[in-house]
């Protein structure tokens, strides 16, 4: 994905039926608990502070017809939070590792706006309040063809833009993350090609899909701060680029919203950015991926698959679309 511009550039109460979130304390009295083995215990943050524990209401089946589990094997969570793109805190995989702790995540608010009937300037544990978190096991696909399975912690998205009433006016979903270079090292970078904030969008019926979670953990912890905390959106079957971290604003539109990777680079990265192995990007072939954990003498490279094997769930929304077109 990296743009090199520059030579030198680096490669409350509790409520009987629900969970919710209270000052990111995530509580239950009903549902089931996630598997012991799907929690490893004592994962720390990197600064060494634990990652507080979160229950979801889905046990872990090995497959779903939905798409929600899959029974491939789970990328190992030191993988899922040392390997990261996150350029708010640098560009090379380990930075966000490295720096995210500087992060301040608590509190955090999500201003909600545009076509809705309920705006404004929501806790974030308002917003998720009465919310259930579930648990789903995603394969995550990056347009640079490297991949993961992640066991993420979140609420469907549908849910969540219920509880602030979308207008009939409501066509896209456009997403911003936070700008804030006292703690993000990357947006006070003279290197950055980036022009903060990082913005994603979704069509409606892309945000209002099953499939599509708001994550605020994974493992059954917390979201490491790496990993996009306290918020972030999981689209499955999109490039890993468009699951946008830390949210703080969502704001529904009736026109198609600008996003950071088509601004930086329209030929290579679309608005749809389906996974797809039939359209390459120009630089690489989409064909196969790097699935974590790998090495230079076990590239553990396989397959990819249409619309990141979520097609049965997610085909239909592009019914008669030229993929190739709207990439
Ligand atoms: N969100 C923000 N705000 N900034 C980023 O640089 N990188 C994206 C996406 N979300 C990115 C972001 C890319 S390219 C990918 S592949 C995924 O986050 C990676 O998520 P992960 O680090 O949790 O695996």
């Amino acid at each position: 994905m990296l743009i090199k511009r520059r030579a030198d550039i680096p490669s409350s109460e509790i409520t009987p039926e629900s969970i919710y979130l209270k000052r990111r304390e995530f509580m239950t009295r009903s549902g089931l608990a996630l598997t012991a083995a799907a929690m490893p215990a004592g994962l720390l943050a990197q600064d060494g502070t634990p990652l507080k524990p979160l229950t979801a209401v889905s046990a872990t089946p090995a497959m779903s017809a939905q798409g929600f589990y899959t029974a491939e094997k789970k990328t190992p969570f030191d993988d899922v939070a040392r390997y990261n793109n996150f350029y708010e805190f640098g560009t090379d995989k380990g930075d966000p590792a490295r720096h995210a702790h500087a992060l301040t995540t608590d509190p955090w608010s999500v201003q909600v706006d545009g076509e809705v009937g309920k705006p404004g300037n929501y806790a974030l544990e308002d917003l998720l309040k009465g919310i259930d978190l579930e648990e789903r096991i995603y394969r995550l696909r990056c347009v640079e063809a490297w991949s993961m399975v992640i066991p993420w912690v979140g609420v469907p998205l549908h849910k969540l833009l219920a509880k602030v009433e979308p207008t009939s006016k409501a066509k896209y979903v456009e997403f911003t993350t936070l700008v804030r270079p006292s703690e993000m090292r990357g947006q006070r970078s003279r290197f950055s090609t980036i022009d903060w904030p990082y913005v994603e969008g979704l069509r409606m019926d892309e945000a209002m899909h099953p499939l599509t979670l708001m994550a605020v953990g994974l493992y059954g912890k917390e979201l490491p701060n790496q990993n996009g905390a306290p918020f972030r959106l999981v689209v499955p079957w999109k490039y890993g680029f468009k699951s946008i971290k830390s949210i703080v604003k969502i704001r529904l539109t009736e026109k198609q919203p600008g996003t950071t990777w088509q601004r930086l680079a329209p030929s290579e990265y679309g608005f749809f950015a389906n996974v797809n192995p039939n359209v390459d990007h120009p630089r690489w072939s989409q064909k196969y991926e790097r699935r974590l954990p790998n090495s230079l003498f076990d590239p553990n490279r396989i397959k990819t698959q249409m619309f990141n094997g979520y097609e049965e769930q997610v085909a239909s929304l592009y019914k008669g679309m030229n993929l190739r077109r709207y990439y």
